[in-house]
């Protein structure tokens, strides 16, 4: 698939086939993905993969918790929930909500489908595999936005493979829940997931493609004619 093809292609999927990824398959994404930039080379990534048993328990542990009431909170990074955003920022995420919801056939007012659809996203919505990015707490602050590069990396080497992903901060929401199912120690900082599987085009929700905003809004051109 071509760079620029790819690029515009990638969008978050949200509904999979059961089938499995073949290890190697992963092996060679994330052996691609890892030739991602970072500051020094320090390369502060490390992955975890799990399928089936495990992620089965991982999914349940997760679920468990939520069922039981427990915010669900992101150790480190996050979206910006709690300050007031200037309008823009949240026109852009209510956008994106209202579309998903219209596409899922979720009304506004359908609270219980939209708890069970955010449950969807705690079940790596289906996918047969889920990748764990963690970054050694060593590195304090610093550092995060490598961990970005690499995981956009690994959505697009997805594609290569006929795969989709979803980048996802609920996968390390309850942390707890992650660190007890995987073993990943407390001197790592669990910082995102991916859900990885080949799509279900039949979904609807897959046939979602977020919006952006014109560079007019987000470039300032300094020196051109
Ligand atoms: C750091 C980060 C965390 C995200 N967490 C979630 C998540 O927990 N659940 C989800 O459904 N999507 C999640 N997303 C996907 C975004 O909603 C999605 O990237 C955005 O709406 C743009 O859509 P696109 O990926 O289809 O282009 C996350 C994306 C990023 C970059």
């Amino acid at each position: 698939m071509d760079l620029i093809e790819a690029i515009n292609s990638r969008k978050s999927i949200r509904a999979y086939k059961p089938d499995p990824v073949p290890k190697a398959v992963i092996e060679d994404i994330l052996k691609t993905a890892s030739r991602a930039p970072s500051g020094i080379n320090y390369q502060p990534w490390e992955f975890v993969v799990v399928t089936g048993d495990v992620l089965e328990r991982l999914k349940a542990a997760s679920l468990a918790r939520l069922n039981a009431g427990e915010t669900p909170t992101w150790e480190i990074g996050g979206n910006s929930y709690r300050g007031p955003l200037p309008e823009t920022y949240r026109e852009r995420a209510i956008a994106l909500s209202a579309r998903m919801y219209g596409l899922l056939g979720i009304t506004r007012e359908n609270r219980q489908a939209r708890i069970e659809w955010s449950r969807q996203g705690f079940r790596f919505f289906g996918a047969p595999a889920a990748i764990i990015i963690t970054m050694d707490k060593a590195f304090g602050n610093n550092n995060f936005f490598d961990l970005g590069l690499v995981t956009q990396t690994v959505a697009l080497a997805a594609l290569h493979h006929g795969l989709g992903t979803c980048i996802q901060g609920q996968g390390v929401m309850y942390p707890q829940a992650v660190r007890e199912v995987t073993g990943i120690p407390e001197s790592k900082y669990l910082v995102i997931s991916l859900s990885i599987g080949y799509p279900d085009w039949t979904a609807p929700v897959n046939k979602l493609h977020s919006d952006r905003e014109p560079l007019e809004k987000t470039t300032t051109w300094l020196g051109f004619e």
